[in-house]
């Protein structure tokens, strides 16, 4: 009964845990104030308590009933053994020592039965659960894309896409609709497009985080689909739209998923890039510092620094793709000047690709990808988009006529 109940309980349980988080969290603490939220978060938080709480309260007759039935049968079957003994030894039918030894004997038998029958309560509980979990795993395992145990060229010199096609499961939609392209070491490429025009999804597919439905993406002519994930993350960095900021010190949020290093030479160096050493050296101590102001001793940085350190991140990894989605949204001129400088000096030794808003930003690339509705409606240099009349153009005169 107490599985069933957490069974018909755990979507609430679960929404319930998520909306203290998001309601608690520090980083939104601004946003439910001052757009008075509060309210509306806690008469959600009620509301899923009282759903909680009436399906524990409606189980609870059933329990107890069957709690009060089973310890009435116990007790009439200990009481009968009671009387039955008292009985044996008042008439004389057994001996008094052997009456008593049959005392320790019931007790003893009692507590080891009892014991006997909790573990084994527990044991079904837990079962039911590992049940659960199994038929999960069972899940995920079907539906997880299988990949293949193909390693990938240390130095990768060509990244190829053929008519790729993915769409994210319960759409109707393909969030990219067949997209082609080539990308080649040395070169930069930006993406560009509205919102939901599907590049960052096309990042994804680039680097193997999505696999495609249809079509294939190639590296050096190894197709991700059959790659082993593990050596394609290997040579890639990226800078999701999304980024972490983790609660923790600021050089392992420069060297996170690196080997470690034994001096701050390359740290400092990626620091520098992203022009933020000023504002690490002010930390109370520098890379030392423990980014998380929920944290005691913790720091906190602004938006825009965040985003610098993340790029420094992805920079830090010196890998054959760098992937960057919309890096300096948060940035002032100067750390984007900072970034895209950055992003051009290293640019030969790698593949790179830049999604951004900012069009004038694409002038270093050296091609310029489209999206639109997930399909890639014009590809080419920036000169020639600007003056080819299309979506490319229009964008830019609608960023210039602000
Ligand atoms: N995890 C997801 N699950 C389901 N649909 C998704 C998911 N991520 C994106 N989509 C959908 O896929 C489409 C393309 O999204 P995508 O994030 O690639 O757009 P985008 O071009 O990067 O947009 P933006 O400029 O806003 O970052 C959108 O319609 C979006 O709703
Ligand atoms: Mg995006």
């Amino acid at each position: 009964m107490d599985y069933e109940t957490h069974y018909l309980n755990v979507g609430d349980r679960n929404v319930r845990s998520m909306m203290r988080w998001w309601a608690t969290y520090s980083r939104y603490g601004d946003e439910v104030r001052a757009n008075g939220m509060a309210g509306y978060l806690i008469y959600w938080y009620r509301a899923l308590s009282d759903r909680i709480d009436q399906r524990t309260l409606t189980a609870a007759p059933r329990m107890l009933r069957i709690v009060l039935a089973t310890s009435a049968l116990g007790s009439v079957f200990l009481l009968g053994t009671w009387a039955a003994l008292a009985w044996l030894a008042t008439t004389g039918r057994v001996a008094l020592p052997v009456a008593a030894t049959a005392v320790v004997a019931v007790q003893t038998t009692l507590a080891a039965l009892s014991q006997f029958v909790i573990h084994g309560a527990a044991m079904f509980h837990t079962s039911l659960y590992l049940a659960d979990m199994r038929s999960f795993l069972d899940l995920a395992h079907e539906r997880a894309p299988q990949r293949g145990e193909l390693t990938i060229p240390e130095r990768v010199d060509e990244i190829h896409l053929d008519e790729v096609v993915y769409q994210y499961p319960g759409k109707d939609e393909p969030a990219v609709a067949g997209a082609s392209l080539s990308l080649r070491r040395g070169e930069i490429l930006a993406i560009v497009g509205e919102n939901g025009s599907g590049k960052s999804t096309l990042a994804k597919l680039i680097t193997g985080i999505l696999l495609a439905n249809k079509g294939r993406v190639l590296w050096d002519g190894v197709d991700l689909a059959q790659a082993d994930p593990d050596a394609v993350w290997k040579r890639t960095a990226v800078v999701p739209q999304g980024f972490a900021c983790w609660p923790l010190r600021t050089r392992e949020n420069i060297t996170l998923g690196q080997p470690k290093t034994f001096h701050d030479g390359p740290v400092w160096d990626v620091v520098d890039a992203v022009g933020m050493r000023e504002a690490i050296e002010k930390l109370p101590q520098q890379l030392d510092t423990l980014l998380a102001k929920e944290l005691w001793g913790g720091a906190e940085l602004s938006g825009g620094q965040w985003q610098r350190l993340v790029c420094g991140r992805a920079l830090y990894r010196q890998t054959p793709l760098l992937i960057l989605d919309e890096p300096t949204s948060q940035m002032d001129a100067r750390g984007e000047h900072a970034i895209f400088l950055e992003i051009k000096r290293i640019a030969a030794e790698r593949m790179t690709i830049v999604v951004t808003h900012q069009l004038e930003n694409t002038r270093l690339a050296d091609r310029v990808l489209v999206m639109d509705k997930g399909r890639v409606v014009e590809h080419g240099r920036y000169e020639d988009l600007v003056n080819a009349g299309g979506l490319f153009a229009e964008l830019v005169s609608l960023a210039k006529d602000r």
